[in-house]
């Protein structure tokens, strides 16, 4: 490629150039393809500097009110779809301010007094991925109420509880339900977190190294809802931590709702059929009539793979940097956005799968007291009854399941002639042990699976979501 002496100098920077950028340089160069996304957060950032340039006395009042004014009118533009962008112009900076200048003249070129795109690009992005906190925190309640309200359903309906995706121990549905509360609180703190971290002010930092212009910093944080500005000028336009915070938080949310998407195909196949999923979340095929499958659980179960890549991404991008700005931090916008776009729309879809499906509670029950589910119950009577140690109890146990394995029943059937057999000491009292509904009601201990405690955890959840 050759420099095309057809292409102007840049209007924001070029006075020292005597050419524009080969093409290719303007195409690899150019972020307006998508940080137009950030006209919001750039207008409101550039809004709060032009009023401290007036406050301060930088800028006279009538200069920064046409400046605040004019930019109220470029982001109208933007968002009713009338705005020309362009690649020569760069970046959404660059494009709002260019605008501004044709609507308000020269006073225009006054706004960038006391600023670098680099303070400004860093404002304006915190400014967006603080929001998107926020959105993953009210997204993350709204799928949180919904498995509360599974699980206040079936709170005391027996399902088998897995390890290894062997039957283990049964368990409740409202129990299992809560389990995903759980973690997705804390996703929720980890975004929360992130967000208190990220919350300091880069304006006034300016290229690198602070400002000579007697700018009030505090003023521009407070107008931007910021606790305080950034107390490093070079740190303040050079790290991306706050990003990868969200992105790790994201990509741990999304670990979470990858396991929930798994057990919810697994759990609506013919041969679980725990719960059903509404058409509403399914899908059919083209060839087999009969099928609904669950593309959302499956797309969900996926999407952690976009995150967790955006996650990797940007932090390869970040390694090895030297302070302060360099252009290679303008790859962080698009995996945001997309890990962004991705997790909402995970965490909307989930939503809406979880509130609309029906748990088969007959399917559940029977499942629970397969795969001789409350052996550990026998073993656990064999010590606090017989007063057997449970390395033994669990001995005698194995024997009795390895009897009915060959009896081709399950541990309640075995005649008490047979258990007694395999030790002295049982009697028929032990029945009162083996049944699915008797093992998860004396699961009572705090956290356990017991439908009292699950009731006392719903209660705690529901007064913390209020
Ligand atoms: N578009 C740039 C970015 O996203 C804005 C900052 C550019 N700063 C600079 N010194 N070239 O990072």
């Amino acid at each position: 490629m050759t420099d095309n002496p057809d292409r102007a100098a840049n209007s924001m920077w070029g006075g020292r150039f005597a050419a524009g950028p080969d093409a290719i340089m303007e195409a690899i160069n150019a972020s307006i393809g998508f940080d137009r996304r950030l006209a919001r957060e750039d207008v409101e950032g550039s809004r709060a500097h032009a009023a401290m340039l007036a406050a301060t006395g930088i800028i006279t009042e009538e200069e920064s009110g046409a400046i605040r004014e004019g930019l109220l009118t470029v982001l109208s533009e933007i968002e009713r779809g009338e705005f020309a962008f362009s690649a020569a112009l760069e970046d959404i900076h660059m494009n709002v301010e260019s605008r501004l200048r044709e609507l308000i003249g020269p006073a225009a070129g006054r706004l960038h007094t006391a600023r670098s795109r680099n303070d400004q690009v860093a404002t304006d992005f915190r400014l967006w991925v603080r929001d998107r906190c926020d959105a993953a925190v009210q997204g993350l309640a709204a799928l949180q109420r919904a498995l509360l309200a599974q699980a206040e359903a079936g709170a005391e309906w027996p399902m088998p509880g897995f390890t290894h995706l062997q039957v283990a121990q049964p368990v409740t549905w409202g129990h299992h339900m809560l389990a995903y509360v759980e973690m997705l609180g804390r996703d929720s703190g980890r975004f929360a977190d992130a967000r208190r971290r990220m919350n300091e002010c880069p304006l006034g930092a300016a290229a690198l190294a602070g400002t000579s212009f007697p700018v009030d910093r505090q003023m521009t944080a407070e107008a931007l809802g910021f606790d305080r500005p950034a107390a490093n000028s070079l740190d303040a336009v050079s790290d991306r931590d706050f990003a990868l915070e969200y992105l790790a938080a994201a990509t741990i949310c999304a670990m979470h709702l990858s396991r929930l998407a798994e057990e919810l195909v697994v759990w609506s196949s013919a041969q679980f059929r725990f719960v059903t999923m509404s058409d509403r979340w399914s899908t059919g095929s083209s060839i087999m009539p009969q099928k609904k499958n669950p593309d959302a659980a499956e797309l969900i179960r996926a999407k952690i793979g976009r995150i967790l890549g955006a996650n990797i991404a940007l932090l390869t991008v970040m390694k090895g940097l030297p302070l302060a700005y360099s252009k290679d931090m303008q790859e962080d916008k698009e995996q945001v956005f997309d890990a962004a776009d991705s997790l909402d729309l995970a965490l909307a879809a989930m939503t809406g799968m979880v509130a609309d499906m029906t748990a088969n509670r007959a399917a559940l029950e029977a499942a629970a007291a397969t795969g001789f589910s409350t052996a550990t119950d026998l073993a656990d009577w064999l010590v606090r009854v017989a007063g057997l140690p449970f390395r033994d109890a669990h001995h005698v146990t194995g024997a009795l399941v390895a009897k009915a394995e060959a009896a081709g029943c399950d541990l309640p059937d075995l005649p008490l002639a047979e258990m007694q057999a395999a030790h002295p000491a049982i009697t028929e009292d032990v029945y009162s042990v083996l049944g699915v509904a008797n093992s998860v009601a004396s699961r009572t201990s705090y956290g356990g699976t017991a439908p009292a405690r699950v009731r006392e955890q719903i209660a705690r959840w529901k007064e913390i979501l209020a």
